[in-house]
């Protein structure tokens, strides 16, 4: 079966990857992908949002699925436009999406069947926002509605903070229309955890734990990113805890979207917070695999995605047979200076070959190559470098490992990845 997998980043290089191994899988295609994605799959020069060709290509190609990876197009419907032409497709239709496109939708929803998160109000209306703002304590969080690459969200600790955070959103608009309302959440203090769940309606089937290292430096300084590096499982958090947030907050919540007449088809995406009461609570659902958490997680799957993704798309999810190995993944992310800010494109890569062979998997995501061939840099997070062991310590090591090998100019990457299951 021949399949179109859209997107361009880590997270989809893992997927093609994992399809990569099912012997049902023939030609895979990605659109429009990058350097790596490259190495396991034939490479479409169509963007993501350009859903009329997407699908037009889908068409000729015949090809037996479509899998979405990034939430931009999930948001805007591009499940809707297949489902329209008869294209199978995995991933959730535009009013599933929403709950990750909309902050307030989210937190109404969770409010309405009463499952666990984070107190909130929320505003469309700056001078109402500022005055409920200076009511609060500090620490507290403030979050654009709508989606805003992974950027959308300061926890501040100073009003100052705060109250800048709450200007740029509503007043100078820096995420446009994402900003026209606003959420104001309490702090939560704890762990948090990623919990990615295969779903069809009522079907929950969890994938194994991962944890994310969102801000840039050492330490959780600094501002966040998409995800500076992640690992699976999670040793310091009990299986009873994580048992706890599939029957209290991702059960709960495919329930709920059942009742409100928008299904979820698709990886729903729920990042976690175990607060000091021992409690999980939900600090955000997303309608798609994390990226870097899927380059943790598919690893670790001993059984065949692209039967899981059939079965969701066949209604039949709740038969699939999802497996995981006892192996431990770390994955470093390797981003360009200046990243989360402006960086330079286009800087030489070197030291694949011999990352490779210090027994890692690299998965791209910012890379491209350019008139010469040669590989260079071509985004924020360029590369991401996974080591797989028995433990999470000899995952590590072989991660960082192997990153040493890799070179280009400017280079940052955390040192702490998975530094919180050793202690
Ligand atoms: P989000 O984009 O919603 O994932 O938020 C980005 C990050 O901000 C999360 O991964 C958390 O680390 C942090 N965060 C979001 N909401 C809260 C909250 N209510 N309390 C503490 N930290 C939060
Ligand atoms: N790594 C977090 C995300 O994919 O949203």
């Amino acid at each position: 079966m021949d399949i179109l997998v859209i997107g361009a980043g880590g997270r989809e290089h893992a997927i093609c990857w994992s399809l990569a191994k099912s012997p049902k899988a023939g030609t895979i295609y990605c659109a429009p992908g990058n350097a790596g994605i490259g190495e396991v799959a034939e490479l479409v020069p169509i963007q993501v949002n350009e859903f009329d060709k997407l699908a037009a290509f889908a068409e000729e190609k015949q090809v037996g699925l479509v899998v979405v990876g990034p939430d931009d197009p999930l948001a805007d419907g591009i499940v809707d436009v297949f489902e329209a032409k008869h294209i199978p497709v995995f991933g959730p239709r535009k009013n599933a999406a929403h709950i990750e496109g909309s902050k307030t939708f989210m937190k109404d929803l969770l409010k309405k069947y009463n499952i666990p998160t984070a107190a909130y109000e929320k505003f469309d209306n700056y001078e109402q926002a500022l005055q409920y703002l200076r009511s609060r304590p500090v620490p507290i969080v403030i979050k654009a509605d709508g989606l805003a690459a992974g950027k959308g969200v300061t926890v501040a600790f100073t009003r100052e903070e705060a109250e800048a955070a709450l200007k740029s959103i509503m007043v100078d608009k820096v995420f446009g229309e994402s900003g026209s309302q606003v959420v104001i959440e309490e702090f939560l203090e704890g762990q948090e955890m990623s919990i990615l769940s295969f779903v069809d309606g009522e079907t929950v089937r969890p994938m194994a734990a991962a944890q994310d290292h969102k801000q840039v430096y050492d330490g959780d300084q600094g501002p966040n990113t998409g995800g500076m590096g992640t690992y699976s499982p999670l040793p310091h958090i009990a299986d009873s805890m994580i048992e706890e947030a599939i029957e209290t907050i991702i059960k709960p919540t495919a329930k709920a979207m059942v009742a409100e007449g928008r299904p979820f088809r698709g990886v729903l995406f729920a990042g976690l917070m175990i607060t000091p009461d021992g409690k999980p609570k939900t600090i955000e659902f997303n309608a798609r695999f994390g990226d870097p958490e899927t380059q943790v997680v598919l690893p670790r799957l001993k059984s065949d995605l692209l039967d899981i993704f059939l079965a969701a798309v066949n209604g039949t999810l709740d038969q699939a047979e999802i497996e995981w190995s006892e192996e431990a993944a770390v994955c470093v992310v390797l981003a360009s200076g200046g990243y989360p800010a402006s960086y330079p494109k286009g800087l030489p890569i070197g030291g694949l070959k011999e990352a490779r062979a210090a027994g890692a998997l690299v998965f791209h995501a910012g890379t491209a190559k350019n008139e010469a061939g040669e590989l260079v840099t071509n985004g924020g997070r360029v590369l991401g470098v996974v080591g797989l062991g028995q433990s999470i310590a000899e995952a590590r090591d072989k991660a960082y490992e192997a990153a040493e090998c890799i070179a280009f100019e400017g280079k940052h990457q955390r040192t702490d990845i998975a530094a919180k299951a050793l202690i």
